[in-house]
């Protein structure tokens, strides 16, 4: 019986290390991509002085999308792009593929990838299959001559995916539209350490220096991550939510301005606020806000290497043969919610009458926000609230 025992062991420590050796690609399938999620942020940041959010994950699985149907350079662009073409590697022709689905799947948030070609343009099966296996992305024909039909169909298909969390995707269609590659995603944050509507009360949030709006300010005491980057003048809280899934929220100092921390953000800045984390007793007051953005990806992607892919050279072949198909706009509509819910399950520490206070930390003026997957760190979502009052 004893002989036994050591192959078995020995087989549990291979599976053991396999396991590992997987949890690391996709590790590693997250650093890479990282850089473009903040760079993607800071880009889209940078050309608007009001409520930013950005499903980073969301635009990685968009052109996931297309790279799977393009080639040549369109395509290398595309996975440089996203910062994921050094995990290429020889005779794995899926591997990338395999690596983002892993990351989709764990990381377990309610989005729906379409391509959305006109209606003469028939899509090659191969690529509509890989695209849905991996990304679980549609491919489907719409009647883009008239506008308003399109337009229905598109929001159809985005309510239907989302479950109502997400509509009105796009404003209007431009019916001489070829091919439009939809992103829809839902936030909800449901705290692992949920904020007790009891304590929510109207409290002033300063915009700016001439700004001043009255928001629904949530409470919660408690034990919390923290930590303060003094190259930046930044505070860094961590929210842990459900799934696995935490929202780091950025509290530049009074003099500094958020512009700063947008543009400075990289893979490495984000890595370190994590890594430096450190529990602590905290009040914590944070605005309750709902977001709802569209980005036009084809408008901020240029600037970061990914052209070819918009131009009249784009090479699209894997998606269809048909000579005319032209990729006409790439729409990601991000909704989020964010208010005082959580779990079920109560933090039953919290005591908020208990002495001596803890220190007390009041989002009362612009934040950003981080949204990542912990074991992965992988960054799902950037945000910025400028206005809570806002969308
Ligand atoms: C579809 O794409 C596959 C793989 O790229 C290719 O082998 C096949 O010939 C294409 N089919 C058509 C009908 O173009
Ligand atoms: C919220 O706080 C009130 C007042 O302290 C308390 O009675 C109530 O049980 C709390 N609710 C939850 C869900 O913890």
């Amino acid at each position: 019986m004893k002989m036994d025992i050591f192959p078995l062991l020995f087989r549990v420590a291979l599976l053991a290390v396999s396991v590992l050796g997987q949890t690391t690609d996709v590790e590693e399938l997250a650093r890479m991509n990282a850089d473009f999620a903040t760079r993607l942020y800071s880009k889209i940041a940078s050309s608007s002085d009001d409520n930013v959010a950005v499903s980073t994950l969301g635009a990685t699985l968009a052109l996931a999308t297309l790279a799977a149907g393009a080639g040549g350079a369109s395509r290398t662009e595309l996975l440089q792009g996203i910062g994921v073409a050094s995990m290429e590697k020889e005779g794995e022709p899926e591997r990338i593929q395999t690596l983002l689905k892993q990351l989709r799947v764990t990381t377990a948030q309610i989005q729906a990838t379409a391509l959305f070609v006109k209606q003469d343009v028939k899509a090659n099966d191969t690529f509509s299959n890989q695209v849905k296996q991996f990304y679980n992305a549609d491919v489907q024909n719409v009647n883009y001559a008239n506008g308003e039909l399109a337009k229905e169909s598109i929001d159809n298909y985005v309510r239907t995916k989302t479950g109502e969390k997400v509509k009105d995707v796009v404003k209007n269609v431009d019916p001489k539209s070829i091919a439009m590659l939809i992103s829809a995603t839902f936030f909800t944050g449901y705290w692992l350490k949920p904020f007790n509507i009891t304590f929510t009360q109207e409290d002033r949030f300063f915009v700016n220096k001439y700004n001043i709006v009255q928001v629904p300010m949530m409470l919660h005491s408690g034990k919390y991550y923290l930590a303060y980057d003094p190259i930046l003048k930044v505070g860094i809280l961590k929210l842990p939510c459900e799934d696995g899934i935490a929202m780091l929220v950025l509290l530049p100092d009074e003099d500094v301005d958020y512009t700063h921390v947008d543009e400075s953000m990289t893979g490495e800045v984000f890595r370190g606020w994590v890594a430096k984390l450190k529990k602590t007793k905290l009040e914590v007051q944070l605005p309750r806000f709902s977001l709802k953005q569209s980005n036009s990806l084809s408008v901020s992607l240029p600037s970061l290497g990914i052209r070819e892919i918009f131009g009249s050279t784009a090479d699209l072949s894997g998606i269809s043969s048909d000579e005319s198909l032209k990729l006409s706009e790439v729409v990601q509509k991000v909704t989020m919610e964010v208010d005082e819910n959580g779990g079920s399950v109560s933090d039953a520490s919290t005591n908020l009458f208990t002495s001596p206070l803890p220190p007390r930390l009041t989002f009362n003026r612009p934040f950003i926000f981080i949204v990542y997957h912990e074991a992965t760190k992988s960054i799902l979502y950037i945000g910025r609230v400028v206005d809570p009052t806002k969308n």
